[in-house]
């Protein structure tokens, strides 16, 4: 608490002194030193990358995703994003990844179990079904499901490759499909609906993105455009060197930190 107070007051030293000089440099680089970030009136922003030992203890960023089975939208994200970017991350330990494979689709008790009706028909149900099976045989492990779920959904029909995709990971088709058809698969993904319905905000559009819980307009747009860079940008700890990889080779290039002339 100390070591912090003190960082920060010597911060607000070297502010002082160096806000007296204008801002000349494009956004890309407002936080590469401590002068650059108090002329830009930007320091608070960039302060936990310009001095990683007094930043916040740096967390695994939890990166949530709502999705069908058969959604297009859903389909490019997983495909073009998600696996993309956790096979670029999965070695530095920065990301969680945890999917939630029902989207808007809806549920009815019957009896002891449910039924569900899913956007894109019964098929998708099946899909979503199987994915939910799936990850519970995984013992919800994203390095065990996740490349399956990439086999499936990157397939022509992520329903029919759902069997050659189980069976190459090695893992036990029958066994999946007995809980995909049975109340097994229903238990699990009602309870993936329930987390769906109790979004907040509500979701209302798939895929459906959260950061450490989080959903914002600028979340969501930025993680569909470029989530290898949302989540360099939120990870608080030193940057690993993957990290380091934007065509500035800067994990800082969208304009996500705003000029601002408020004094701190
Ligand atoms: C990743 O997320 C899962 C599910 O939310 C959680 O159980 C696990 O502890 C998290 N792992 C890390 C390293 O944060
Ligand atoms: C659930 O689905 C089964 C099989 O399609 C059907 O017989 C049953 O009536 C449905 N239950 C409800 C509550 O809709
Ligand atoms: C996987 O995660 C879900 C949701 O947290 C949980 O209900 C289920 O028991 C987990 N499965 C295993 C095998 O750990
Ligand atoms: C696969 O799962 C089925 C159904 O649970 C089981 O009968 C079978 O023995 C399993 N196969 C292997 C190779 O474990
Ligand atoms: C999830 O997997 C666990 C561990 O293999 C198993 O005991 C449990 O029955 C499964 N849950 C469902 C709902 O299939």
């Amino acid at each position: 608490m100390l070591r912090m107070c003190v960082g920060y007051l010597l911060l607000f030293l070297y502010m002082a002194d160096a806000q007296r000089q204008g801002c000349n440099v494009a956004p890309t680089f407002w936080c590469d030193d401590v002068t650059i970030a108090t002329q830009c009136g930007v320091l608070p922003a960039c302060a936990d990358r310009l001095f990683p030992q007094f930043a916040a203890q740096a967390s695994t960023v939890e990166v949530g995703v709502f999705f069908e089975s058969l959604c297009p939208d859903s389909i490019k994200f997983i495909t073009t994003q998600l696996f993309p970017t956790w096979l670029k991350l999965k070695a530095t330990g920065i990301m969680n990844i945890t999917i939630f494979p029902y989207g808007k689709a809806k549920m009815q008790q019957d009896g002891s179990t449910w039924n569900f009706t899913c956007q894109h028909g019964p098929r998708e149900c099946r899909g979503n079904l199987i994915e939910n099976c799936l990850m519970n045989a995984t013992h919800n492990i994203t390095e065990r499901y996740l490349p399956v779920v990439q086999c499936m959904e990157s397939a022509k029909d992520p329903i029919q490759a759902a069997e050659p995709c189980i069976v190459s990971a090695g893992l036990n088709w029958t066994s999946i499909d007995i809980c995909a058809s049975g109340a097994d698969g229903a238990t699990l993904m009602h309870r993936v609906g329930v987390a769906t319905e109790a979004l907040n905000p509500t979701l209302n559009w798939v895929p459906w993105i959260t950061i450490n819980g989080m959903h914002t307009d600028h979340i969501q747009s930025m993680a569909v455009d470029d989530l290898h860079t949302l989540v360099c940008d939120t990870y608080k700890g030193t940057k690993p060197a993957e990290c380091v990889h934007t065509k500035l080779g800067i994990a800082y290039r969208h304009k996500r930190i705003k000029p601002s002339k408020k004094i701190y």
